[in-house]
């Protein structure tokens, strides 16, 4: 083997960013870390961000993106990964500036690399991803708070997408009453499937109010929009709530108020699954291997595509299009 074929992104001029498949000399991965024949990627938002050649993301081109990987290790000089193992790699700086998993090969550092837990498939650690991480990370941060799970409202925004489908799932399976909120009212069915109780449309949410504090809606949640959307949901939170925020999509300012926290003892937990400990990241890939998935549930999430519909697919998740779980099959030869 002495080339492969990766997602390649480069600059054409200060502003302007080409994505296409390139077929690549291996050599260009270097010689230090593991090399990881790689079966599995996923898409996430950050994926979308380096390929539009977004500076807070990847700052040197050309590049290829993809944050998460799933593989079989070929080669490792250090001796820490055997020839063979079934590898999970997601997040540092896996496809910001060290090229990612959207390839058939990688190379990157041991001590980025987990080994993937025996029950779970490396399709099905795709189907997480980053986005698994987060949504569960994100529950155990507010089961710290309230370990009371059963009769607890659960909110989720930006509901269809990756993070947010996943998010549904797990806090359904959990036991929370899971309430999703999304700006696509075509998604209620997908979403009341994967275990949501109630669908709300996002236009509500999206509103800046004048009021200080709004109705209780819910007790907990995750949103991944931040914006006016974060302000609404921490509104609308129960006294002794806690939100957890992991994304950005409607941008990264918040412009609230206070009342949430000191009138109702609402708690804004920050998610950041990237730069977790690879310790932590293992407790979390196990905790997800144990949940129980139907065919059905997996056939709502995951949508398989393969290398070639990248390009387009990264370019609609900046608009919002994102849809549950785009899972890259870099094995298929289509
Ligand atoms: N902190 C962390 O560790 C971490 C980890 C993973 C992801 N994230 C962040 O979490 C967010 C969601 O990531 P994702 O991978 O789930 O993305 P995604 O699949 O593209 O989903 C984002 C969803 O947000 C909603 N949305 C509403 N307005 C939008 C807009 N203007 N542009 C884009 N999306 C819009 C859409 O859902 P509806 O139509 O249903 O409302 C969309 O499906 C991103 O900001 C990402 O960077 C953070």
């Amino acid at each position: 083997m002495t080339h492969y074929q990766a997602l390649r992104v480069t600059q054409q001029s200060p502003d302007d960013f080409h994505c296409e498949v390139a077929r690549l000399p291996l050599g260009e991965l270097g010689s230090e870390g593991v090399l990881i024949k790689v079966y599995y990627s996923c898409l996430n938002y950050k994926d979308a961000l380096s390929a539009a050649g977004n500076p807070g993301v990847t700052r040197t081109f050309p590049h290829t993106p993809g944050i998460d990987a799933a593989g079989v290790v070929e080669q490792d000089p250090s001796g820490v990964f055997a020839p063979g193992q079934r590898v999970l790699i997601s997040g540092y700086d896996f496809g910001m500036n060290t090229p990612g998993g959207l390839a058939e090969y990688c190379r990157v550092p041991a001590q980025w690399v987990s080994v993937c837990p025996d029950d779970l498939s490396l399709r099905n650690a795709m189907l997480y991803g980053t986005a698994g991480l987060t949504a569960a990370m994100a529950m155990q941060k507010i089961q710290k708070l309230q370990p009371e799970v059963a009769g607890r409202r659960f909110v989720v925004t930006g509901a269809s997408g990756a993070v947010g489908s996943l998010a549904v799932l797990l806090a359904a399976h959990a036991g929370y009453s899971v309430t999703a909120v999304t700006g696509k009212a075509q998604e209620f069915d997908r979403l009341t499937q994967l275990g949501a109780s109630q669908c709300l449309p996002a236009e509500d949410l999206l509103k800046s109010s004048p009021k200080p504090l709004l109705k209780p809606e819910w007790d907990c949640g995750l949103d991944s929009l931040g914006g006016a959307a974060l302000v609404n949901v921490l509104k609308a939170t129960a006294p002794e709530g806690a939100i957890a925020n992991c994304g950005l999509a409607l941008g990264p300012e918040l412009e609230g108020n206070v009342f949430p926290f000191i009138l109702r003892g609402v708690s804004l937990l920050g998610i950041d699954s990237v730069e977790q400990p690879l310790e932590t990241k293992r407790a979390l890939w196990q905790s997800l291997a144990a949940v129980p998935l139907t065919a059905e549930q997996e056939a709502l999430i995951i949508r398989e595509v393969e290398l070639t519909q990248v390009p387009e697919l990264l370019a609609a998740m900046l608009k919002g299009s994102g849809r549950g779980r785009v899972v890259v099959n870099l094995q298929a030869k289509g």
